[in-house]
């Protein structure tokens, strides 16, 4: 289980890379972390990791302060030796956490039958395409058998196939009851796999909440009535936004709730001949969220 509470970085530079950031991952669960570039999903991740130092709050990784021992990564740029093998970037890791010897072939074994990576075990990785790579770095993550996993896009700039071969593997990974966040701009990954959602705007969360407050996020609708004028009166004092053609109105509210009040606060006054509803996919929710405009 990984809980974040309260934290704040900011870099030498003065940049502030995020603040006051508090959610958790419970085992079994996949929180993705979305925003735009530079929202702070990295930074984040790194400071989950250990590799920069937390700043202000805390992190605990099953329950515990400075405890990565049991947290994998995969780093937003593949981080392996191009030099090594694929066999030798795998075992350099179990080297690295001190594995005994029995025990890593085991798992590099494991790993490679996962991966789709065993015809290629003496290849060194320079030689690997990208996509190849990803899976490398994906690997040198699971070889760790960690129960608490950080994916940074592990899968952007891969093909489509090996996207669903990654996908798959993370689904596995969550069925074995870990604690999964993962970092993406791919809606429909988003959509997919994950259990949790929470945006990032410059640093900060605008968003936490499951997939289908997400849909909620916004509703499309559009009505004919009979007293366009009327109409416009009472739209004009809501809280949505519209465009009309004469006696048809196209309304955009934040969520099913304030449209179906809306459409209460219509009737009292105007006539509705007639209603089409969209229910609002998770695609329009999530970009409505991260277009929404900034509060200050
Ligand atoms: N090593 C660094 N030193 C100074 N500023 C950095 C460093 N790494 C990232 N930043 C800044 O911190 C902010 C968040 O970056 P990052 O965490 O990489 O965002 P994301 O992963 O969401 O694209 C950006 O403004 C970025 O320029
Ligand atoms: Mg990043």
């Amino acid at each position: 289980m990984i809980e974040i509470q309260n934290v704040s970085k900011k870099y030498p530079t003065g940049i502030q890379a995020n603040s006051n950031i508090s959610f958790t991952v419970g085992h079994g669960e996949i929180v993705a972390l979305v925003g735009p570039n530079g929202s702070g999903k990295t930074t984040l991740m790194q400071q989950m990791l250990g590799v920069l130092k937390i700043g202000e709050g805390t992190i605990l990784i099953d329950g515990k302060e400075n405890n990565v021992q049991n947290i994998a990564y995969v780093p937003q740029a593949p981080a392996i030796y191009p030099a090594l093998t694929v066999g030798e970037s795998l075992l350099a890791t179990t080297k690295y956490l001190g594995i005994p010897k029995k025990e890593a072939t085991e798992r590099i074994e494991r790993v490679l039958k996962k991966t789709g990576l065993s015809s290629n075990a003496h290849q060194p990785a320079y030689t690997l395409s990208g996509g190849q790579r990803k899976l490398l770095s994906f690997g040198c993550m699971l070889v760790q058998d960690a129960t608490n996993l950080v994916m940074d896009e592990v899968t952007s700039m891969v093909d489509v196939v090996t996207k669903e071969h990654i996908w798959q593997l993370i689904l596995e990974e969550q069925s074995r009851g870990c604690a999964i966040l993962l970092s993406s701009h791919d809606i429909s990954e988003v959509k997919k796999l994950c259990t949790k959602l929470v945006v990032l705007r410059k640093g900060s969360v605008i968003f936490s909440g499951s997939p289908k407050e997400v849909r909620n996020e916004y509703c499309h609708c559009t009505i004919n009535v009979d007293d366009a004028t009327q109409a416009q009166i009472i739209l004009d004092e809501a809280d949505c936004s519209y465009t009309h053609d004469g006696n048809d109105f196209s309304i955009v509210t934040r969520d099913i709730v304030q449209l179906l009040n809306l459409l209460y606060d219509l009737t009292k006054s105007v006539t509705i001949c007639s209603l089409t509803c969209e229910h609002p996919a998770f695609y329009d929710g999530l970009l409505a969220l991260l277009r929404k405009p900034e509060v200050k």
